[in-house]
């Protein structure tokens, strides 16, 4: 019987567009890839965390929050790195991919405007990786469906961690936060919703490349 599995609510007001199906077919086409790119992102998201400790060392409850997210986000690398191994998929690593690449972009570079931006795009990141493992999840073999099935509450609750400490962290206006966090919502929602050439585990819509030199390395690949 397929494994279902429901997007907390909080996730499903947070973010501004669902996971197209287009994203959803391809990524059920292109697993291989698919375990890859998510095994990249278990490792970025550990490396993130370790980046606000180095950063913010004198934010105490920031410093212990992020010791123990970078603690369950390597957790995370390992398992995919089992799966992989077992499914046979080499582990490499891979660039950064357009979504984080524009959201990262995204961040002003001035305090504490910097730490406010980086805060909530882990909200956002954490909020997409949930929203995607839930829609993926009645889609997938057995192995993977259940892994994805236990990373769900973990990812909801960093997306929880990640926007507290947006709320507390930062002294500005309640309006001025509002502001922001709609800016950056409304990047990640077009980042999901415009056409992407390359495939990642948060890529937008599967568009065919351009160039004929990639296309013609595609369909080889
Ligand atoms: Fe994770
Ligand atoms: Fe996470």
């Amino acid at each position: 019987m397929a494994v279902t599995a429901e997007v907390p609510e909080p996730i499903n007001a947070f973010l501004d567009t669902p996971t197209p199906p287009e994203w959803l077919n391809e990524a059920c086409n292109r697993l291989p890839e698919l375990l890859l790119d998510h095994a990249n992102c278990e490792l970025k998201a550990a490396s993130t965390a370790l980046g606000f400790i180095y950063r913010y060392s004198d934010r105490t409850a920031l410093s212990y929050r992020m010791s123990r997210l970078a603690r369950e986000e390597l957790r995370h690398f390992e398992q995919a790195r089992v799966l992989m191994d077992e499914m046979e998929i080499p582990f490499e690593h891979l660039s950064a991919s357009r979504y984080a690449g524009q959201l990262r972009q995204a961040v002003r570079r001035e305090e504490p405007n910097q730490l406010l931006d980086m805060l909530l795009i882990g909200a956002l990141i954490e909020a997409r990786s949930c929203e995607r493992f839930a829609a993926l999840i009645p889609r997938l073999p057995d192995n993977l469906s259940r892994f994805y099935e236990s990373l769900l509450a973990s990812e909801a609750r960093h997306f929880e961690h990640y926007l507290e400490f947006a709320k507390n962290e930062v002294d500005i206006s309640e309006q001025d936060f509002n502001k922001r966090l709609e800016e950056l919502k409304s990047l990640e929602a077009r980042l999901i919703a415009d056409p992407d050439e390359q495939f990642r585990f948060h890529s937008g819509v599967p568009s065919p490349p351009a160039n004929k030199d990639q296309a013609r390395s595609r369909a080889y690949s």
